[in-house]
């Protein structure tokens, strides 16, 4: 054991050496990381012989290791001295091969070519912190290569300042051969958080903005220090238990046991940043979750009373309305991103979650199918009035509700207008920063998320 950790040692001496950028203070972060780990960090299938959790499982500090180049054959050395180039920034789109991105050789399954003894099962947010266990990914790899996913080239020029980056420090940290998931890990202090699933001292995730520490890992980090207007919601299958690990604890005890997801999205996704998506081909919509203007979702208070026991006006369903789930600051409710969408991808659209408040999607969710989601937490027709007939029909909360905000007139102005009355024209009213503008003179001008 003690002729292991003294190989490690001199391995971590000898790349201080060569590679001065790594400090003390991140060696002690690297030895508590997933990858540092020594039971279960890096630990590539064609390096026999190196400890597990060995810098050089990552970094090949000559072109060979004891005399042969280990699998995968790269030929010319890398950057960083990796064993393989960084990032394809030919590939502007998914679909990703293995070789598209460094991380993918290792953060893959077996069957799909893993590099890491055993291979290395992640699951997407809704499985491992949702409990959705039947969830349809097993890698990260396979996260990337769904219907929609955070792309990698666009994070990439937007991290090189090409594409309207400008309140973020990437330049020191992100270079022309850095790898797309630095822009929101740093793989040399990333830790397990799957493993420990109510413990975000374990969290895998570092900002932008303060890229060599991690977020999420001190008390001041987490959803409950953010608000106390945080609900989190139902755990897979049930009406009793809450993310992130399924127990029937306050809502401030689990919100305290997840990192501050919303700090950590919007450290990108503001009301600054001009955000570029080659996927969508458009400039993306700011994202305002904190000012009195911005999304009723977010800060902003929604217009209906949706508080405490108000069980005739709001529209939410259970654990957000009634009791015994008090809101805690009785001023309305802020929901995390990740109550919606995941980090990676989905086979849904907008990286929309596979299970969100204890109920998985029936159908696929696009821009023609918004309600399904819609559904997880709002009252259709079906829980309004009780009927099985009124299932994904929302004339409830346009038309009946006390607040509603459409009354009398004719119905052809707006019906038909959209592609017709159902579910397919909720985007048109329905997005992050909306109103209902799309009607004109018979618009409210309500903000309508
Ligand atoms: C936009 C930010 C973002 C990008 C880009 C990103 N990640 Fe993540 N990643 C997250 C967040 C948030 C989590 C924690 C929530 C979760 O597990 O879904 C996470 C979790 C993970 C996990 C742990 C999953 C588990 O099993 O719990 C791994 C591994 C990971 N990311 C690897 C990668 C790799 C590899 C890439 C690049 C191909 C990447 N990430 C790109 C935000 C990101
Ligand atoms: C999981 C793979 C992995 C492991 C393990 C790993 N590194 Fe790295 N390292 C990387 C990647 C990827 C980069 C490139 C960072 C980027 O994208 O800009 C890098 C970059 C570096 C750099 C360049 C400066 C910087 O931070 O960008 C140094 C120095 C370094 N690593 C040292 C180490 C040392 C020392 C160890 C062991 C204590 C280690 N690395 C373990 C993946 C790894
Ligand atoms: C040599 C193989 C290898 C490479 C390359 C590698 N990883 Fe990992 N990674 C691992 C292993 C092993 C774990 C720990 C898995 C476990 O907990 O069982 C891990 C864990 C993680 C985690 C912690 C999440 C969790 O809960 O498991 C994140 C985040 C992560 N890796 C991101 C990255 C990123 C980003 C890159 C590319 C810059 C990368 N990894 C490259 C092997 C690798
Ligand atoms: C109540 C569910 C919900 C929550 C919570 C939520 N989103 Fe969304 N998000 C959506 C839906 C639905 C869409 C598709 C409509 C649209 O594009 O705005 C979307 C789209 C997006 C888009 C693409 C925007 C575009 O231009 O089409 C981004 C970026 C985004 N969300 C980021 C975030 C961030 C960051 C947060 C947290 C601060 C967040 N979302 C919270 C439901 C949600
Ligand atoms: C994860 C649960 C969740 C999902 C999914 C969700 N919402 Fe909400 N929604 C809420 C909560 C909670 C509030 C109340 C916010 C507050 O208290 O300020 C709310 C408020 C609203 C409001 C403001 C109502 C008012 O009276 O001002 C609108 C409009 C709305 N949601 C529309 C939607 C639409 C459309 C979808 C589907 C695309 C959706 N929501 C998906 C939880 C959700
Ligand atoms: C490092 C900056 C960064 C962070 C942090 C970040 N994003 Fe993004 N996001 C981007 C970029 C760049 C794009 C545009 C590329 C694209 O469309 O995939 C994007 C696109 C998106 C999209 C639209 C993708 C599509 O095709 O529909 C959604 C949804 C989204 N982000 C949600 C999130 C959520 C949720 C988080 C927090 C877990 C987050 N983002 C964190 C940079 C970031
Ligand atoms: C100012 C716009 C507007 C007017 C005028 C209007 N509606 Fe609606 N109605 C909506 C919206 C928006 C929805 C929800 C989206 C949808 O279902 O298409 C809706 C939904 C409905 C639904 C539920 C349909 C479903 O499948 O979900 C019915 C039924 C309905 N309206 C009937 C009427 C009737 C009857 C009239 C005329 C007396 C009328 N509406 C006038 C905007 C309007
Ligand atoms: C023509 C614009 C328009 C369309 C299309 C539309 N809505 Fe709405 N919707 C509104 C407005 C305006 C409100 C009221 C917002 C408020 O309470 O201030 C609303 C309210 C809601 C709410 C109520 C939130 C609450 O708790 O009060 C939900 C849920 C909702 N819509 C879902 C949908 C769904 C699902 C669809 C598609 C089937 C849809 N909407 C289509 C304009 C629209």
């Amino acid at each position: 054991m003690m002729k292991v950790k003294m190989f490690n040692l001199l391995v971590l001496i000898t790349f201080l050496i060569f590679l001065p950028r790594v400090n003390a203070a991140n060696i002690g972060m690297y030895l508590k990381s997933a990858h540092g780990n020594a039971t279960y960090g890096v630990n590539r299938n064609s390096m026999s012989g190196y400890s597990i959790g060995n810098c050089d499982h990552c970094h090949e500090m000559h072109a060979s290791q004891n005399g042969v180049e280990p699998t995968p054959q790269n030929g010319s050395p890398s950057p960083f001295a990796l064993f393989a180039p960084n990032f394809n920034t030919a590939k502007t789109t998914n679909p990703y091969t293995l070789s598209d991105n460094y991380c993918f050789y290792c953060h893959s399954t077996t069957t799909d070519g893993s590099v890491q003894v055993g291979g290395i099962d992640n699951h997407n947010f809704s499985y491992t912190f949702g409990g959705y266990t039947s969830s349809s990914v097993t890698g990260i790899y396979q996260m990337f290569n769904q219907a929609s996913y955070h792309n990698l080239y666009d994070l990439h020029q937007f991290a090189l300042g090409n594409a309207g980056s400008t309140t973020l420090p990437f330049s020191t940290f992100y270079k022309q051969q850095s790898n797309p998931c630095d822009t929101c890990h740093n793989p040399h202090i990333v830790r397990a958080n799957k493993r420990n699933v109510s413990d975000p001292t374990y969290t895998p995730l570092s900002k932008p903005s303060d890229h060599n520490n991690l977020w999420g890992d001190d008390a001041n980090e987490t959803l409950a220090a953010l608000t106390n207007a945080y609900q989190p919601p139902y755990y897979y299958g049930s009406t009793t238990t809450f993310e992130p690990d399924g127990a029937a604890d306050t809502p401030s005890n689990q919100a305290a046991k997840m990192p501050d997801y919303i700090t950590y999205c919007t450290d990108c996704h503001n009301t600054v940043n001009k955000i570029y998506s080659t996927t969508l081909g458009r400039e993306l919509y700011e994202i305002d979750w904190f000012s009195d203007d911005g999304d009723k979702h977010g800060f902003r208070v929604a217009d209906s009373d949706v508080g405490v026991g108000d069980t005739n006006t709001a529209s939410l369903k259970r654990p957000y309305n009634g009791s015994p789930i008090a809101n805690a600051n009785g001023a309305g409710f802020v929901v995390s991103c990740m109550d919606c969408h995941e980090a990676h991808g989905s086979k849904h659209a907008y990286l929309i979650r596979e299970e969100v408040n204890g109920k998985v999607m029936e159908s696929i969710v696009n821009d023609y199918n918004l309600s399904e989601l819609c559904r997880k937490c709002h009252m259709d027709d079906e829980a309004a009035y009780g009927r099985a007939s009124g299932r994904n029909k929302w004339r409830y909360v346009h038309h009946r509700a006390p607040d509603a905000p459409y009354h009398g007139g004719g119905c052809g102005p707006c019906h038909g207008r959209f592609g017709g009355t159902g579910p397919d024209s909720c985007i048109k009213c329905h997005f992050h920063g909306g109103t209902d503008k799309v009607l004109g003179t018979m618009a409210t001008k309500r903000r309508t998320f």
